[in-house]
C-alpha cells in the first residue's frame, strides 16, 4: 500500500512538471520565460521589480553591456561623444514603438528580423564567437532588460 501511494505521488508529480514545461514555464537554458506574441512583441515583463532608467541608460551607454551607441544615435545622450549609425536613431523611439516591442528587439531581434545584426542581449544560445567567460549567460540579465527598457520609454524628441 505505501509502495503504491509513493508511486502514485510520483506520478502526479510527473504529470505536473510535464504540465508545466508544456506551459512554457520551465526552460533549461536557465533564462526566464517569456512568451512572444505575434512574432513582435513580448508583452510581460521579464521581472517583477520595475526597471530602473537610471540604470538603464548606463547600460545603453556600456561598451560591455549594451553598448547600443555603437549602433544607435541618442540625442538625449549626447553628452556620450562617440555613436553609430548603423541602426535607426532612437532619440523618439518612444512614440513610435510600444515597450512590449522594444523587449522583444533585445530580447531577440533575429525574431523580427532574421538578418538583422543587432545582438540577441538575452539569449544563450545560437550565438557564436562567446568568449568562455560568457558562455551560457545572456548579454543582459532580465533585470538588466527591464532597466533599458525604462529608459527607453523616456526617449521621445521634443515636438
Ligand atoms: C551592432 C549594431 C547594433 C547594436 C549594438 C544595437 N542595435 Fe538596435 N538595431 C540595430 C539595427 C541595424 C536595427 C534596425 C532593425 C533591424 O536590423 O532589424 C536596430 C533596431 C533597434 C530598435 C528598433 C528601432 C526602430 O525604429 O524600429 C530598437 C528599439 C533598438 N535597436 C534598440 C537597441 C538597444 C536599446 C541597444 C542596446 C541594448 C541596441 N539596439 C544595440 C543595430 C544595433
Amino acid at each position: 500500500m505505501k509502495k503504491n501511494a509513493l508511486a502514485c505521488i510520483a506520478g502526479l508529480a510527473g504529470v505536473a512538471l510535464a504540465a508545466v514545461a508544456q506551459a512554457g514555464t520551465v526552460r533549461d537554458d536557465g533564462l526566464k520565460p517569456y512568451e512572444v506574441v505575434g512574432d513582435i512583441a513580448i508583452p510581460k515583463p521579464l521581472t517583477d521589480k520595475p526597471g530602473d532608467p537610471a540604470n538603464g541608460r548606463k547600460l545603453v551607454a556600456n561598451r560591455k553591456k549594451g553598448n547600443c551607441l555603437a549602433c544607435h544615435k541618442i540625442e538625449q545622450m549626447k553628452d556620450f561623444l562617440f555613436h553609430g549609425e548603423i541602426g535607426p536613431e532612437l532619440t523618439d523611439i518612444a512614440s513610435n514603438m510600444p515597450a512590449s516591442e522594444m523587449r522583444l528587439r533585445l530580447v531577440n531581434p533575429k525574431i523580427v528580423n532574421p538578418d538583422t545584426i543587432m545582438p540577441a542581449f538575452y539569449r544563450v544560445d545560437g550565438l557564436y564567437r562567446v568568449m568562455k567567460k560568457f558562455q551560457g549567460k545572456p548579454i543582459l540579465t532580465a533585470q538588466e532588460i527591464e532597466d533599458v527598457i525604462a529608459f527607453l520609454v523616456t526617449l521621445k524628441a521634443p515636438k
